[in-house]
Parts: structure tokens; sequence; C-alpha cells
């Protein structure tokens, strides 16, 4: 109630966003706030609000992405920006142009916003320290991807009422997982207890330091847990061989029927997405009537209509 309160009178300032470490849980509720008035938006026959009329966002994606980068055009879009769509194949990066030329050059069309999604961590920030335009994180390397959590976040409260108490667990590719970075940033500081479950050639080194506990059998996790998010195997990013094969990795991580017996019956089943079906979650899970992973999608849209709105009314304060 006083989180409600305070977050009436608070000012969003920030005109990047970068990750969640930085954000306070009263800048994370203000977010998630604000993405529920656009909601609805959504639902009308006219999809469209004038906010950000007469400003360009630029989709700036050097690593593939299906929904996210789907669903920042399409929240631009709503609040009637104009969206140029950039990716590494299609442009002068394969002709080797630098992050920052081409950002540089972008800026000089006017851009006004730039998403950006980069396999180095720390590309975001790099930018926002080097253009005048806002900079909003789409994923970058194994660092943040602040969006995908606050969507997370928002599917959760939404359906929960609140995270604060709640058991959740992030399960399998902690190491190569921006999503769970950032996702125990949003949930801890929300009042969340979060778990890391894997095995231990794809925790984090130094784990320990997080604001987490981590287990490596998820028999002994899922009856405790009030939420279970399971992470892509990012083969992709993968060095060498973390487990013997994909079957003993479904074994013992993958979220079967099985398994889900043992669940709490109003468990919340959740995935970033892309899934590899049948590794870390069966099918009859993924589309069973424990999963959000679909809620988690359309949330997604109202959660980076309220980033762009923010970031964009943070940058005309400051003009
Ligand atoms: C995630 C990403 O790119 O980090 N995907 C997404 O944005 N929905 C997770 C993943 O690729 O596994």
């Amino acid at each position: 109630m006083a989180l409600k309160r305070k977050s009436k009178q608070f000012k969003w300032r920030r005109k990047h966003l970068l990750g969640l470490r930085e954000l306070s849980a009263e800048e994370i509720t203000y977010i998630l706030d604000t993405a529920k008035g656009f909601e609805q938006i959504s639902t009308r026959s006219v999809k469209k609000a004038p906010p950000l009329r007469g400003r360009v966002v630029v989709n700036l994606f050097f690593e593939d992405s299906t929904r996210t980068r789907n669903s920042f055009a399409l929240a631009a879009n709503r609040l009637s920006a104009d969206v140029i769509e950039f990716t590494k194949k299609a442009s002068s990066v394969s002709k080797g142009e630098t992050l920052l030329d081409t950002a540089k050059n972008m800026e000089a069309m006017g851009i006004d916003i730039v998403v950006v999604r980069h396999g180095a961590g720390g590309a975001p920030r790099f930018l926002s320290r080097s253009i005048n335009a806002c900079v909003v994180n789409a994923g970058d390397g194994f660092c943040e991807h602040p969006t995908q959590a606050l969507l997370d976040a928002y599917t959760i409260r939404k359906i929960k009422g609140t995270l604060e108490g709640l058991k959740i667990a992030i399960v399998g590719d902690i190491t190569h997982s921006r999503v769970a970075r950032s996702d125990m940033w949003a949930m801890t500081k929300l009042g969340a207890e979060v778990i890391f479950v894997g095995p231990p050639t794809l925790m984090p080194s130094q784990v320990e330091r997080l604001p987490v506990s981590v287990s490596y059998s998820l028999d002994e996790v899922i009856e405790k847990v009030d939420v279970i998010n399971m992470l892509r195997i990012q083969f992709e990013r993968l060095g060498g061989n973390p487990f013997p094969s994909v079957r003993e990795y479904s074994h013992y991580f993958g979220l079967t029927v099985e398994r889900m017996k043992k669940a709490k019956p109003d468990i919340l089943v959740m995935h970033p997405g892309p899934i590899n079906r049948g590794l870390e979650v069966e099918s009859e899970v993924a589309d069973g009537s424990n999963s959000v992973i679909l809620e988690q999608v359309k949330n997604g849209l109202a959660v980076r209509m309220a980033v762009l709105f923010l970031v964009n009314q943070a940058a005309a304060q400051k003009d």
C-alpha cells in the first residue's frame, strides 16, 4: 500500500533503460504500473495512442530475435512512433561498420530512441555514453535483458497479485542467460526469493555473491516453488559440453509431466522463448494449464510501450 502511494508521486528520470541491477524497487514498480495503463490499448479496435508521434525508434539488432524485436516494433507503432528496422545481416555491419559508426549514422538521420541487442555485454551502456538518443537494452551478451524480466515480473504480479514472499526457481543454463540475471534483480528487488537450479557446469562462477540460493536438483526444488522459469539451453554460446547428453539433461532438469505432479497445483510455468520443446520443457507442460508462456509474450507489449514512453518522457524533460 505504502509503495503504491509512493509510486504515484514518483517521477521517472532515466532516459535510458540499460539494466535492472541499477533500478530501485520503486522504479521497477513504476514501470509495471505504467504498463498496466497501456495494456488496454491493445484491446481497442484502434490500437494506437499518440505519445510518441513524430519520434523515431530504431530497432538495432545485432543478434537474432523474434519476440523481442517484433514486440518493440509493435510497441513503438502503437505509440505512433516511426520505426526503423536494422538487422546485422541486412546492413553495412556485414561490411565491417562498427556499432558506434552505425549508431552515429542512424543518429544523423534524427532518431530519438535506439533499442539495441548485442552479443557484447555493456554495448547498450557504451552507446548511451556516445550518442544523444535514448538507449533501451534489448539483451546484451550474458549481462541483462531488462524488458524480459519486467514482463516476467508483470506477468507474475498480474496473476499472483504480488511478488513479495514468492519462491521462484530459474532453471537451466544460468551461465549464459541474461534473462536469469535481469529476472534475479527484478524479482528479488520486488521481494521474491530466487533459486537458481541447474547442473554445476551451467552455474556462473561466484554465484554465491548473487542474491539467490542455488540448487543442483530440480526434484528437490519443484515442490516448494510458486513460479518456475525454464531457460533455453543457449547452444550457440556453449564452448564445450556442459552435460553428457541432451537426454541426460532432460532427465534431470527438464520440466516433464511426471515432474509437474510434484509441483504446487497453481505453479506458474514460464519460459522466455524460444523453447527447445522436449529438452527443457515437455510440450504437454509448455501448452498445459499452468503455462503462462503466451501471457508473457502478450504482456511484453504493454511493458515495452511503458519503457519507450518513460524514456522518451525523461529525454523530453531534459531537453
Ligand atoms: C532470450 C534472449 O535472447 O536472451 N530470448 C528472448 O528475448 N525472449 C532468451 C533466449 O534466447 O534463450
